[in-house]
Parts: structure tokens; C-alpha cells; sequence
């Protein structure tokens, strides 16, 4: 015996199964941090890819009459104010190359009203401020990134985005930020940043970042085409360790 547990599982996947699904990028970071700016800009740069981008702020748990009365008592940061069962419902059916509904969240009602119909795609990017908090979610990635910006940063995006989009008052915007915001970042935010593969400094201005990790997605994908007309090379690749 050698101490370590050996596991007598078989994979449930074949080679061809991986390597027929998309490539799944996550990008998580405090609010305002730039998550939204860094995946416009990989979206951009992949024009030539069928890429799709969810957003996580799509599956905000419904508020019951009585919480929006008191919206202001509402902690939007904590993990629970998301459906996680039906966003990983919407993974399952985009990882296995299946259209799908998604609801488009309006933050100035708190409500999703309408839906988008979303295709299968060769690069899903899930973006939103906990997309690491849960670990099924965190297992469909193939790649993690983390935008990392400073705190006075992000809350001087914030107000300013707040007021002029949401429609909120300076107030309230700092008021939520010390109640909720800045707590759930301590509390469950930056703790996700260790499951980063990369972590990007000052999220959109990066531009070196965003063109790395643009090459990076141009490789894997290349390596996903390859092993889609050659599945044998998956058992090379998994020897050489590519
Ligand atoms: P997140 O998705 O993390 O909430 P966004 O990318 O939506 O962040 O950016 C939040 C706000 O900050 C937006 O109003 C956006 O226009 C602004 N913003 C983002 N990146 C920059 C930047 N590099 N310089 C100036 N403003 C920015
Ligand atoms: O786009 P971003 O990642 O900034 O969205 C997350 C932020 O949106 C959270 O900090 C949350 O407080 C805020 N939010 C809000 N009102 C809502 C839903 C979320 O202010 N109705």
C-alpha cells in the first residue's frame, strides 16, 4: 500500500464525448469589476467562432411580492439569491450541443420578463460575480478567469453605472454597497479567486490578458477539432500531457 486511495472508477466519458463538447469559459469578480468589459472583448476577438456568453445575473431567483416591497433588504451577493439548478439545467443542454431558453434579467425591475433562445455554440463563457462559488458549476469549466480590480474602483463603476442605468440614488447605491456588496465580496467572492487559472489585473484595460487568453481558446479549440476527426489523439494527448 502507498497511503493514497485508488480510485477503481471508469470515466463516464468518452474521448469523443469530450471533445465533441464546447469549451467552457468562466469569468467571475466583484461587481463592477470589469467581467462583462473582458467578455465583450474575447466575444469580439472570436468573431470568426460560434461563441455564446450567459450570464449568471439571467438566473436571479424571482422576489416574492413582500421582498420587493422592501428591495432595499435584499442581498442580490449571497449565493442563495440564485437558481443554480437552473442554470446548470441550461449547461447541461448547451454542453450537449442543445438550444436552449434563457431569461434576461432587468435590473431595474428585478424581474425576468422575456427569454432568449440561445443555440448551441463552440465557446459558452459564463459571467457573473459567483460562477465559482458552486462546485458542480465550477466543473464544467475548462477554463477559470478572475477579474481582479481594486474595491474603490469598482464602487466608483458602480455608482456611476447604478445611477445612470439603474435609475438609482447615490444613497441607496452606497448603502447596498456597505450592507451587501462589500460583505459578500469578502465573504464569498474573493474566496473563489484561488480556483483562477488567470487572473486579470484592471479587467478591461488589460489588453495583453484578453489577447493571451484569446490565443489560449484559439489553441484548444484547434486541439478540439483535431480530436473530433482523430478521438485516438485524445489518448496521445492525455500520455504527453498537451
Ligand atoms: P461587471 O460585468 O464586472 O459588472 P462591467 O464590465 O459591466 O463590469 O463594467 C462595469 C462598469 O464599469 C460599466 O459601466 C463599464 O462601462 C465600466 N467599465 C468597465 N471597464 C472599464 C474601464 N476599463 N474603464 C472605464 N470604465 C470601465
Ligand atoms: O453585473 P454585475 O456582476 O455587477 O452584477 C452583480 C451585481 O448586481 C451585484 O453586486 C448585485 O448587488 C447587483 N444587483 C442589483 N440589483 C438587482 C440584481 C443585482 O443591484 N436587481
Amino acid at each position: 500500500m502507498d497511503g493514497f486511495e485508488h480510485s477503481t472508477e471508469q470515466p463516464t466519458t468518452s474521448a469523443t464525448d469530450v471533445y465533441n463538447q464546447p469549451f467552457v469559459i468562466g469569468v467571475a469578480g466583484g461587481a463592477a469589476s470589469g467581467k462583462k468589459t473582458v467578455c465583450d472583448m474575447i466575444v469580439q476577438q472570436l468573431h470568426d467562432q460560434r461563441v455564446v456568453l450567459v450570464n449568471q445575473a439571467s438566473f436571479y431567483n424571482n422576489l416574492t411580492d413582500e421582498e420587493l416591497a422592501r428591495v432595499q433588504d435584499y442581498n442580490f451577493d449571497h449565493p442563495d439569491a440564485f437558481d443554480t439548478e437552473e442554470l446548470l439545467r441550461v449547461m447541461d443542454h448547451l454542453k450537449h450541443g442543445e438550444a436552449v431558453d434563457i431569461p434576461k434579467y432587468d435590473f431595474k425591475s428585478y424581474k425576468s420578463d422575456a427569454l432568449r433562445r440561445v443555440n448551441p455554440s463552440d465557446v459558452i463563457i459564463l459571467e457573473g460575480i459567483l460562477v465559482f462559488h458552486d462546485p458542480r458549476v465550477r466543473e464544467l469549466m475548462n477554463m477559470k478567469i478572475f477579474v481582479d480590480t481594486d474595491a474603490d474602483v469598482r464602487l466608483a463603476r458602480r455608482i456611476r453605472r447604478d445611477t445612470s442605468e439603474k435609475d438609482r440614488d447615490i444613497g441607496t447605491v452606497l448603502d447596498q454597497y456597505s450592507k451587501f456588496v462589500k460583505p459578500a465580496f469578502d465573504d464569498f467572492i474573493l474566496p473563489t479567486k484561488k480556483y483562477a487559472d488567470i487572473i486579470i489585473p484592471r479587467g478591461g484595460d488589460n489588453h495583453v490578458a484578453v489577447d493571451l487568453i484569446v490565443q489560449h481558446i484559439r489553441t484548444k479549440l484547434g486541439q478540439h477539432d483535431l480530436c473530433k476527426i482523430y478521438p485516438n489523439l485524445y489518448v496521445i494527448q492525455s500520455t504527453f500531457q498537451i
